[in-house]
């Protein structure tokens, strides 16, 4: 695979001690970049920042511990960024989550929604500018074939009615395919074409991925399956580490990718009106100003 420079190219990664995020950092940190790892937990952070540094040699890996589910520590994340860094080259929008029954976070909000899609959007607006110092720049957001086919609405989002952990992870994985389409047309409009903004689905692939958020039955199922069925990590995390370092996706932008190919997303998702709602229910719930 033809590579860019990484050498000192900032990359931050969300939820980058586990799974798909971890070896993405870890690939990463070997490439000379100079990697913020977002973790919600302490221990596991550190773990994982020590093998990173001692696997890849690079000693520029730093950690930040945010719980995605909180506003207030995204907003104050974003806050301790900005007095570290002048600007971000890479942003992986990896961390993702599933509930297994209806639970409000602390804004109350909708747990899965609020981690899944909420964290991605707080992360990506207070960094734009950012991004745009370090531009040519890229947004990498990870969602899931399992997205929903339905449109969506603040109904869908925060109903407890027949709650399901499944529906609400694919609503919150729909989310992120609307949301990457609606930025990448608002970065277009506001002129800034060198932040690209696209959305993997990274396959069905050997990880940690539900271990808190699905059911006895649902667990059991996805161990049976997952020998057969399951890609390795190496191949789960090609495609956001390909859309985060290849020359030739340069320029690229409002792009679903699949096996470092672009794909068709489920027609719903090309649906101008929903992505615009969502954008504007998004902006009413975290309270934020946006391009
Ligand atoms: N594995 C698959 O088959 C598959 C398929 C399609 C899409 N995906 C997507 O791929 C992405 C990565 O998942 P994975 O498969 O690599 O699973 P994973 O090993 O469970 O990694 C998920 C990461 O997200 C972090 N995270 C969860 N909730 C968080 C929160 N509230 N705040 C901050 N970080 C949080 C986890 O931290 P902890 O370790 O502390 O829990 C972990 O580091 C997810 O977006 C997932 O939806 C996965």
């Amino acid at each position: 695979m033809k590579k860019l420079s990484m050498n000192g190219k900032i990359c931050l990664i969300t939820g980058a001690n586990s799974g798909i995020g971890k070896f993405t950092a870890l690939e990463l940190a070997k490439l000379g970049s100079h990697v913020v790892m977002i973790c919600r937990n302490y221990e596991r952070g550190v773990k994982a920042q020590k093998e990173i540094i001692e696997q890849s040699k690079n000693p520029d890996i730093d950690l930040y511990i945010v719980d995605l589910a909180s506003q207030s520590a995204i907003k104050n994340f974003a806050e301790d960024f900005k007095k570290k860094y002048d600007m971000l080259h890479i942003l992986i929008n990896n961390a993702g989550t599933i509930t297994k029954t209806w639970t409000a976070t602390e804004d109350g909000i909708e747990r899965t929604f609020a981690v899944n899609h909420l964290g991605p959007f707080l992360i990506t607006n207070l960094l734009l500018d950012f991004l745009n110092a370090g531009a040519p720049s890229r947004i990498i957001t990870i969602t899931s074939g399992m997205h929903s086919k339905d449109p969506i609405s603040i109904d869908s989002i925060q109903s407890q009615e027949n709650y399901s952990n499944l529906k609400a992870y694919s609503i919150s994985k729909l989310a992120n395919i609307l949301f990457t389409y609606e930025l990448s047309n608002r970065l277009l409009n506001s002129g800034i074409k060198t932040v690209t903004a696209n959305v993997v689905h990274p396959g069905f692939t050997r990880t940690n991925f539900g271990k808190e958020g699905l059911s006895f039955l649902q667990k059991l199922g996805l161990t049976l399956i997952h020998p057969f069925m399951a890609v390795s990590l190496q191949k789960g995390a090609e495609t956001p580490i390909f859309l985060a370092i290849s020359p030739d996706v340069e320029g690229i932008t409002g792009k679903y990718y699949v096996n470092k190919k672009i794909e068709q997303s489920a027609p719903n998702t090309y649906d101008q009106e929903n992505q615009n709602l969502l954008w504007k229910i998004s902006e009413k719930l975290t309270a934020i100003k946006t391009i």
